[in-house]
Protein backbone atom coordinates (compact mmCIF):
# COMPACT_ATOMS: atom_id res chain seq x y z
CA UNK A 1 0.00 0.00 0.00
CA UNK A 2 1.42 3.38 -1.10
CA UNK A 3 1.91 5.78 2.12
CA UNK A 4 -0.81 8.61 2.54
CA UNK A 5 0.44 11.93 2.52
CA UNK A 6 -1.56 15.37 2.05
CA UNK A 7 -1.28 19.05 2.60
CA UNK A 8 -3.02 22.08 2.25
CA UNK A 9 -1.28 25.73 1.01
CA UNK A 10 -3.97 28.90 1.95
CA UNK A 11 -4.61 30.88 -1.40
CA UNK A 12 -3.43 34.36 0.77
CA UNK A 13 -1.03 35.78 -1.82
CA UNK A 14 1.70 35.20 -4.50
CA UNK A 15 3.24 31.60 -4.54
CA UNK A 16 7.08 32.43 -2.96
CA UNK A 17 10.28 30.51 -2.78
CA UNK A 18 9.76 29.39 0.58
CA UNK A 19 6.52 27.89 -0.33
CA UNK A 20 7.74 26.22 -2.77
CA UNK A 21 10.84 24.57 -0.84
CA UNK A 22 8.98 24.10 1.86
CA UNK A 23 6.13 22.43 0.57
CA UNK A 24 5.33 22.16 -3.08
CA UNK A 25 8.65 20.56 -4.78
CA UNK A 26 8.54 17.55 -2.15
CA UNK A 27 4.26 17.39 -3.07
CA UNK A 28 4.97 17.11 -6.77
CA UNK A 29 7.93 14.31 -5.91
CA UNK A 30 5.45 12.85 -3.37
CA UNK A 31 2.66 12.13 -6.26
CA UNK A 32 5.02 9.38 -8.14
CA UNK A 33 5.71 7.39 -4.98
CA UNK A 34 2.78 7.91 -2.57
CA UNK A 35 -0.85 8.41 -2.53
CA UNK A 36 -1.05 12.26 -2.72
CA UNK A 37 -3.69 14.36 -1.26
CA UNK A 38 -3.42 18.29 -2.13
CA UNK A 39 -5.88 21.37 -1.60
CA UNK A 40 -6.23 24.55 -1.51
CA UNK A 41 -7.33 25.83 2.00
CA UNK A 42 -9.94 28.65 1.54
CA UNK A 43 -11.98 28.36 4.39
CA UNK A 44 -8.41 28.58 6.55
CA UNK A 45 -8.05 32.12 4.48
CA UNK A 46 -11.05 33.04 5.35
CA UNK A 47 -9.93 33.90 8.78
CA UNK A 48 -7.72 36.68 7.42
CA UNK A 49 -8.65 36.96 3.79
CA UNK A 50 -12.55 39.02 3.90
CA UNK A 51 -13.04 39.93 0.32
CA UNK A 52 -15.10 38.11 -2.35
CA UNK A 53 -13.10 39.15 -5.53
CA UNK A 54 -9.82 38.54 -3.64
CA UNK A 55 -11.18 35.43 -2.50
CA UNK A 56 -11.95 34.05 -5.40
CA UNK A 57 -8.77 35.23 -7.49
CA UNK A 58 -6.53 33.51 -4.92
CA UNK A 59 -7.96 30.44 -4.67
CA UNK A 60 -7.86 29.68 -8.50
CA UNK A 61 -4.33 31.46 -8.95
CA UNK A 62 -3.02 29.08 -5.52
CA UNK A 63 -4.73 26.00 -8.49
CA UNK A 64 -2.86 27.45 -11.61
CA UNK A 65 0.30 27.82 -9.62
CA UNK A 66 0.62 24.31 -8.29
CA UNK A 67 -0.75 22.79 -11.48
CA UNK A 68 2.03 24.98 -13.60
CA UNK A 69 5.06 23.39 -10.79
CA UNK A 70 3.88 19.80 -11.72
CA UNK A 71 1.14 18.48 -9.38
CA UNK A 72 -0.55 16.34 -11.93
CA UNK A 73 -4.48 16.10 -10.93
CA UNK A 74 -4.41 12.32 -12.87
CA UNK A 75 -1.38 11.36 -10.36
CA UNK A 76 -3.35 12.76 -6.94
CA UNK A 77 -6.22 14.26 -5.44
CA UNK A 78 -6.38 17.58 -5.99
CA UNK A 79 -8.97 19.94 -4.86
CA UNK A 80 -10.05 23.09 -3.10
CA UNK A 81 -11.03 22.66 0.79
CA UNK A 82 -15.07 24.12 0.63
CA UNK A 83 -15.84 22.24 -2.44
CA UNK A 84 -15.79 19.19 0.01
CA UNK A 85 -17.78 21.02 3.03
CA UNK A 86 -17.56 17.72 5.26
CA UNK A 87 -14.48 18.89 6.50
CA UNK A 88 -16.81 21.62 8.40
CA UNK A 89 -18.91 19.28 10.44
CA UNK A 90 -15.64 16.98 11.80
CA UNK A 91 -14.10 20.63 12.50
CA UNK A 92 -16.81 20.97 14.88
CA UNK A 93 -16.51 17.21 16.23
CA UNK A 94 -13.12 17.60 17.26
CA UNK A 95 -13.64 20.83 18.60
CA UNK A 96 -15.56 19.45 21.54
CA UNK A 97 -12.81 16.97 21.98
CA UNK A 98 -10.29 19.77 21.83
CA UNK A 99 -9.08 21.31 25.59
CA UNK A 100 -9.07 24.93 25.50
CA UNK A 101 -5.44 24.68 26.97
CA UNK A 102 -4.15 22.90 23.82
CA UNK A 103 -6.01 25.71 22.06
CA UNK A 104 -4.06 28.58 24.02
CA UNK A 105 -0.77 27.36 23.73
CA UNK A 106 -0.97 27.49 19.84
CA UNK A 107 1.93 29.96 18.84
CA UNK A 108 0.56 31.11 15.62
CA UNK A 109 -2.40 32.54 16.84
CA UNK A 110 -0.82 34.46 19.44
CA UNK A 111 1.70 35.81 16.54
CA UNK A 112 -1.31 36.87 14.63
CA UNK A 113 -2.74 38.61 17.57
CA UNK A 114 0.66 40.52 18.03
CA UNK A 115 0.69 41.67 14.62
CA UNK A 116 -2.50 42.97 14.93
CA UNK A 117 -4.68 41.19 12.66
CA UNK A 118 -7.74 41.36 14.12
CA UNK A 119 -8.94 38.08 16.90
CA UNK A 120 -11.99 36.30 15.52
CA UNK A 121 -12.99 32.28 16.41
CA UNK A 122 -11.99 31.11 13.02
CA UNK A 123 -8.33 32.55 13.83
CA UNK A 124 -8.23 31.13 17.09
CA UNK A 125 -9.42 27.03 16.11
CA UNK A 126 -7.93 27.45 12.64
CA UNK A 127 -5.59 24.44 13.72
CA UNK A 128 -9.17 22.29 14.48
CA UNK A 129 -10.11 23.03 11.16
CA UNK A 130 -6.72 21.90 9.89
CA UNK A 131 -6.83 18.77 11.86
CA UNK A 132 -10.44 17.83 10.30
CA UNK A 133 -8.60 18.24 7.11
CA UNK A 134 -5.70 15.83 7.62
CA UNK A 135 -7.86 13.23 9.86
CA UNK A 136 -10.87 12.84 7.45
CA UNK A 137 -7.88 11.59 4.56
CA UNK A 138 -6.45 9.34 7.27
CA UNK A 139 -3.03 11.11 5.96
CA UNK A 140 -0.32 9.47 7.41
CA UNK A 141 2.53 11.84 5.89
CA UNK A 142 2.10 15.59 6.18
CA UNK A 143 4.67 17.47 4.45
CA UNK A 144 4.92 21.31 5.44
CA UNK A 145 7.66 23.73 7.12
CA UNK A 146 8.45 24.27 10.37
CA UNK A 147 6.21 26.88 10.95
CA UNK A 148 3.93 24.01 10.92
CA UNK A 149 4.87 22.11 13.51
CA UNK A 150 2.82 22.74 16.45
CA UNK A 151 -0.41 22.39 14.26
CA UNK A 152 0.74 19.01 13.46
CA UNK A 153 1.22 18.57 16.64
CA UNK A 154 -2.11 19.75 17.81
CA UNK A 155 -3.82 17.37 15.09
CA UNK A 156 -1.55 14.39 16.46
CA UNK A 157 -3.41 15.33 20.20
CA UNK A 158 -6.46 15.77 18.73
CA UNK A 159 -6.84 12.09 17.29
CA UNK A 160 -5.20 10.72 19.80
CA UNK A 161 -8.24 12.13 22.52
CA UNK A 162 -10.74 11.09 19.59
CA UNK A 163 -9.38 7.21 19.49
CA UNK A 164 -9.27 7.38 23.26
CA UNK A 165 -12.69 8.24 23.65
CA UNK A 166 -14.85 6.86 21.07
CA UNK A 167 -12.59 3.55 19.91
CA UNK A 168 -9.54 3.51 17.28
CA UNK A 169 -10.63 5.67 14.01
CA UNK A 170 -8.28 7.83 13.45
CA UNK A 171 -4.71 7.59 11.65
CA UNK A 172 -2.53 9.61 13.83
CA UNK A 173 -0.63 11.87 11.12
CA UNK A 174 3.43 12.36 11.20
CA UNK A 175 4.79 15.68 10.35
CA UNK A 176 7.64 15.42 7.19
CA UNK A 177 9.67 18.44 7.69
CA UNK A 178 13.07 18.12 6.49
CA UNK A 179 15.65 20.03 7.89
CA UNK A 180 17.68 22.12 4.89
CA UNK A 181 14.60 23.54 3.97
CA UNK A 182 12.79 23.95 7.12
CA UNK A 183 13.00 27.79 7.29
CA UNK A 184 13.32 29.64 3.59
CA UNK A 185 14.51 32.96 4.84
CA UNK A 186 13.02 35.98 3.46
CA UNK A 187 14.57 39.07 1.80
CA UNK A 188 15.14 40.76 5.40
CA UNK A 189 16.46 37.50 6.91
CA UNK A 190 13.45 36.63 8.88
CA UNK A 191 11.07 33.49 7.76
CA UNK A 192 9.93 34.12 3.93
CA UNK A 193 6.22 34.69 4.56
CA UNK A 194 3.12 36.75 2.38
CA UNK A 195 2.58 38.48 5.58
CA UNK A 196 5.89 39.74 5.85
CA UNK A 197 6.63 41.19 2.70
CA UNK A 198 9.84 39.71 2.24
CA UNK A 199 9.18 37.09 -0.56
CA UNK A 200 10.62 36.27 -4.02
CA UNK A 201 7.67 35.21 -5.83
CA UNK A 202 7.65 32.15 -8.22
CA UNK A 203 5.50 33.55 -10.99
CA UNK A 204 5.54 37.22 -11.44
CA UNK A 205 6.68 40.19 -13.50
CA UNK A 206 10.44 39.51 -14.22
CA UNK A 207 11.14 42.98 -12.83
CA UNK A 208 9.38 42.34 -9.51
CA UNK A 209 11.48 39.23 -9.47
CA UNK A 210 14.54 40.99 -9.66
CA UNK A 211 13.73 43.89 -7.78
CA UNK A 212 13.25 41.70 -4.96
CA UNK A 213 16.86 39.47 -5.28
CA UNK A 214 18.95 42.58 -6.03
CA UNK A 215 16.81 44.16 -2.33
CA UNK A 216 18.09 40.80 -0.15
CA UNK A 217 19.61 42.53 3.42
CA UNK A 218 23.26 41.92 3.48
CA UNK A 219 25.72 43.36 5.73
CA UNK A 220 28.02 46.31 4.13
CA UNK A 221 31.27 44.44 3.25
CA UNK A 222 33.23 45.65 -0.11
CA UNK A 223 33.80 43.14 -3.09
CA UNK A 224 36.84 42.20 -1.70
CA UNK A 225 36.55 41.38 1.79
CA UNK A 226 36.53 37.59 3.19
CA UNK A 227 32.76 36.97 3.78
CA UNK A 228 30.95 33.69 6.26
CA UNK A 229 28.18 32.13 3.43
CA UNK A 230 26.96 30.59 6.57
CA UNK A 231 25.35 34.12 7.45
CA UNK A 232 24.36 35.33 4.55
CA UNK A 233 20.79 35.36 2.82
CA UNK A 234 22.03 35.30 -0.38
CA UNK A 235 24.10 32.47 -0.15
CA UNK A 236 20.79 30.95 2.56
CA UNK A 237 18.91 30.89 -0.82
CA UNK A 238 21.31 30.14 -3.48
CA UNK A 239 21.96 27.19 -1.44
CA UNK A 240 18.43 25.85 -2.02
CA UNK A 241 18.81 25.69 -6.03
CA UNK A 242 22.47 25.00 -6.75
CA UNK A 243 24.28 21.53 -7.08
CA UNK A 244 26.72 20.58 -4.13
CA UNK A 245 30.06 21.77 -6.30
CA UNK A 246 28.17 25.17 -6.97
CA UNK A 247 27.12 25.35 -3.47
CA UNK A 248 31.00 24.24 -2.10
CA UNK A 249 32.58 26.73 -4.72
CA UNK A 250 30.45 29.82 -4.31
CA UNK A 251 31.15 29.24 -0.02
CA UNK A 252 34.75 29.51 -0.95
CA UNK A 253 34.63 32.56 -3.26
CA UNK A 254 32.92 34.06 -0.33
CA UNK A 255 35.55 33.26 2.08
CA UNK A 256 38.21 34.30 -0.04
CA UNK A 257 36.94 37.53 -0.87
CA UNK A 258 36.42 36.37 -4.34
CA UNK A 259 32.87 37.55 -4.92
CA UNK A 260 30.96 40.48 -4.42
CA UNK A 261 27.02 40.62 -2.68
CA UNK A 262 26.29 41.76 -6.05
CA UNK A 263 27.71 39.46 -8.12
CA UNK A 264 26.20 36.64 -5.72
CA UNK A 265 22.58 38.36 -6.26
CA UNK A 266 23.32 37.70 -9.76
CA UNK A 267 24.10 34.49 -9.50
CA UNK A 268 20.79 33.67 -7.17
CA UNK A 269 18.72 35.02 -10.09
CA UNK A 270 19.78 32.84 -12.71
CA UNK A 271 19.15 30.18 -10.89
CA UNK A 272 15.83 31.07 -10.12
CA UNK A 273 14.93 32.42 -13.44
CA UNK A 274 16.45 28.74 -14.84
CA UNK A 275 14.22 27.28 -12.19
CA UNK A 276 10.99 28.53 -12.70
CA UNK A 277 11.09 29.27 -16.93
CA UNK A 278 10.00 25.54 -17.60
CA UNK A 279 6.88 26.24 -15.49
CA UNK A 280 5.79 29.60 -16.71
CA UNK A 281 4.45 28.70 -20.47
CA UNK A 282 2.09 26.24 -18.40
CA UNK A 283 1.33 28.81 -15.85
CA UNK A 284 0.51 31.44 -18.56
CA UNK A 285 -1.89 28.68 -20.48
CA UNK A 286 -3.88 27.93 -17.20
CA UNK A 287 -4.57 31.95 -16.80
CA UNK A 288 -5.40 32.03 -20.12
CA UNK A 289 -7.96 28.92 -19.68
CA UNK A 290 -9.85 29.32 -15.69
CA UNK A 291 -12.81 27.01 -17.11
CA UNK A 292 -10.11 24.09 -17.51
CA UNK A 293 -8.69 24.65 -14.17
CA UNK A 294 -12.21 25.09 -12.59
CA UNK A 295 -13.44 21.57 -14.19
CA UNK A 296 -10.01 20.09 -12.60
CA UNK A 297 -10.95 21.12 -9.59
CA UNK A 298 -14.25 19.86 -9.74
CA UNK A 299 -13.60 16.44 -11.03
CA UNK A 300 -11.10 17.03 -7.67
CA UNK A 301 -13.54 17.51 -5.34
CA UNK A 302 -15.68 14.47 -6.60
CA UNK A 303 -12.65 12.17 -6.24
CA UNK A 304 -12.31 12.88 -2.73
CA UNK A 305 -15.62 12.99 -1.67
CA UNK A 306 -15.86 8.88 -1.53
CA UNK A 307 -12.37 8.94 1.12
CA UNK A 308 -14.20 11.93 3.04
CA UNK A 309 -17.61 10.35 3.46
CA UNK A 310 -15.80 7.09 4.26
CA UNK A 311 -14.21 8.54 7.41
CA UNK A 312 -16.75 10.71 8.56
CA UNK A 313 -19.42 7.83 7.99
CA UNK A 314 -17.11 6.10 10.71
CA UNK A 315 -17.40 9.09 13.09
CA UNK A 316 -20.69 9.51 13.00
CA UNK A 317 -21.17 5.99 14.12
CA UNK A 318 -18.48 5.99 16.66
CA UNK A 319 -19.69 9.24 18.27
CA UNK A 320 -23.63 7.98 18.23
CA UNK A 321 -24.44 11.16 15.63
CA UNK A 322 -25.87 8.21 13.30
CA UNK A 323 -28.70 6.74 15.55
P1 LIG B 1 3.10 32.25 4.18
O1 LIG B 1 3.88 32.23 5.45
O2 LIG B 1 3.83 32.96 3.10
O3 LIG B 1 1.69 32.77 4.37
P2 LIG B 1 1.87 29.71 4.09
O4 LIG B 1 1.63 29.81 5.54
O5 LIG B 1 0.72 29.83 3.15
O6 LIG B 1 2.99 30.77 3.69
O7 LIG B 1 2.64 28.35 3.81
C1 LIG B 1 2.34 27.37 2.83
C2 LIG B 1 3.32 26.21 2.96
O8 LIG B 1 4.64 26.65 2.66
C3 LIG B 1 3.38 25.63 4.37
O9 LIG B 1 3.63 24.23 4.27
C4 LIG B 1 4.57 26.31 4.98
O10 LIG B 1 5.16 25.55 6.00
C5 LIG B 1 5.50 26.45 3.77
N1 LIG B 1 6.33 27.64 3.92
C6 LIG B 1 5.91 28.92 3.93
N2 LIG B 1 6.94 29.77 4.11
C7 LIG B 1 8.05 28.99 4.22
C8 LIG B 1 9.42 29.26 4.43
N3 LIG B 1 9.87 30.50 4.52
N4 LIG B 1 10.26 28.21 4.52
C9 LIG B 1 9.82 26.94 4.40
N5 LIG B 1 8.53 26.62 4.22
C10 LIG B 1 7.65 27.61 4.12
N1 LIG C 1 -2.11 25.88 7.86
C1 LIG C 1 -1.39 25.54 6.66
C2 LIG C 1 -0.52 26.74 6.25
O1 LIG C 1 -0.82 27.85 6.59
C3 LIG C 1 -2.31 25.20 5.52
C4 LIG C 1 -3.09 23.98 5.81
C5 LIG C 1 -4.43 23.91 6.04
C6 LIG C 1 -2.58 22.65 5.94
N2 LIG C 1 -4.80 22.64 6.30
C7 LIG C 1 -3.71 21.83 6.24
C8 LIG C 1 -1.31 22.11 5.84
C9 LIG C 1 -3.54 20.46 6.45
C10 LIG C 1 -1.16 20.73 6.05
C11 LIG C 1 -2.28 19.92 6.35
O2 LIG C 1 0.43 26.55 5.56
Amino acid sequence: MKKRVLSGIQPSGKLHIGNYFGMIKRMVEYQESSDLFLFVANLHSLTTLQNKDEMKNLTLEAAMDMLALGIDPEKCHFWVQSDVPEVAELTWILSCLTPMGLMERATSYKDKIAKKLGANLGLFSYPVLQAADILIQQAELVPVGKDQKQHLEMSRDIAAKFNNTFGETFTIPKPDIPKDVAVVPGTDGQKMSKSYGNTIPIFDDPKVIKKAVMGIVTDSKGVDAPKNPDKCNVFALYKLFASKEERVGMANEYRKGKIGYGDAKKALLQKIQDTFEPFQKKREYLAKHPKKVEKILEEGAKKVSKNTLKTLEKVRKATGLRY
